[in-house]
């Protein structure tokens, strides 16, 4: 089956697919992005992730070219699927969109350039043993600017807060400003504290998550109260539950953090119920 992506208008094996060295999105990191996930050639939850990229688009004033509309390019990743035989199985998409190519300069370029459109999608395999036995994690300090509600490409403090987790055998890094959890460095981060359910309220400091937006709506389907209030570090040793939930991780229970059990060292109930609800939500409700 051909490798085939989607680059500036045109389908194009990837293996033939560069950008210049003076795309701004190498240069200064100068773009937004979206991660979708596909089961059996069905996209989960595209109006939520078209809003987003418009939303994030908007943050950043990049516009697409000419008449594009962000939900074209959810249906190029649509074609990009079916060119690639992942009809089948599960994948994930990929669209990137940079400021364009122009002789570096921090101010945008004028006059304006068209951005540099990127869709691509690869085979994707959930981490079934995390899924169902639980990961640790780790907490770091969050370094990243003040509009982490957009999706940009500028990741470097997630890189090295992740990379930190790995080399401290974690699954993921459990982001922590001003004395409270934000999120993790790929994942949004839920924990029960006493009989409260808590995740961080969507403001400026973390990515509004589609997986929890899907949880929220799950929650309330089974009368489960979410409170959307910041976990404070020092409650932490209070932790009933924690997990986290992303595109690519769906809900996946945390039950170490910093080398100390959480709750009882095992995945939570609530967890339970919430990760056994995505799941039949994955799978009936893609389009
Ligand atoms: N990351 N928070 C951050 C910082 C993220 O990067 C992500 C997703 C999430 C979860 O959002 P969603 O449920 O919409 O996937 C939260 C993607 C998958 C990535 O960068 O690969």
């Amino acid at each position: 089956m051909s490798d085939q992506v989607y680059l500036n208008g045109k389908f194009i094996p990837r293996s033939e697919a560069f950008v210049s060295v003076e795309d701004r999105g190498f240069l200064f990191g100068d773009g937004v992005y979206e991660v979708l996930r596909a089961v059996e050639g069905r996209l989960f939850a595209v109006d939520f992730h078209n809003r987003r990229l418009e939303r994030s688009l908007e943050g950043v004033r990049v516009e697409l070219p000419g008449s594009v509309k962000t939900g074209e390019l959810v249906e190029v990743g649509r074609e990009l699927l079916r060119r690639n035989g992942f009809e089948r199985g599960q994948a994930t998409l990929y669209i990137q969109v940079t400021r364009g190519v122009a002789t570096r300069a921090h101010t945008f370029p004028a006059p304006a350039v068209e951005p540099t459109v990127y869709v691509s999608v690869a085979r994707f395999t959930p981490p079934s043993a995390l899924l169902e036995n639980g990961a640790s994690a780790v907490t770091h300090p969050d370094l990243r600017w003040g509009r982490c509600d957009l999706k940009t490409v500028n990741l470097l403090p997630n890189i090295l807060a992740a990379q930190y987790a790995a080399e401290h055998g974690a699954a993921e890094a459990i982001l922590v400003r001003d004395g409270v959890i934000t999120e993790g460095s790929k994942t949004n981060v839920f924990g029960v504290v006493g009989n409260s359910l808590r995740t961080h309220p969507c403001d400026t400091h973390i990515l509004p998550g589609i997986t929890r937006a899907v949880l929220g709506s799950i929650c309330a389907d089974l009368n489960l109260a979410l409170e959307e209030r910041p976990i404070a570090v020092d409650e932490i040793p209070r932790l009933r539950e924690m997990f986290v939930s992303g595109t690519t991780m769906d809900v996946v229970p945390i039950v170490r953090l910093d080398d100390k059990p959480v709750g009882n060292g095992a995945p939570g109930e609530i967890t339970r119920r919430l990760q056994k609800a995505l799941v039949e939500n994955l799978a009936s409700s893609g389009e």
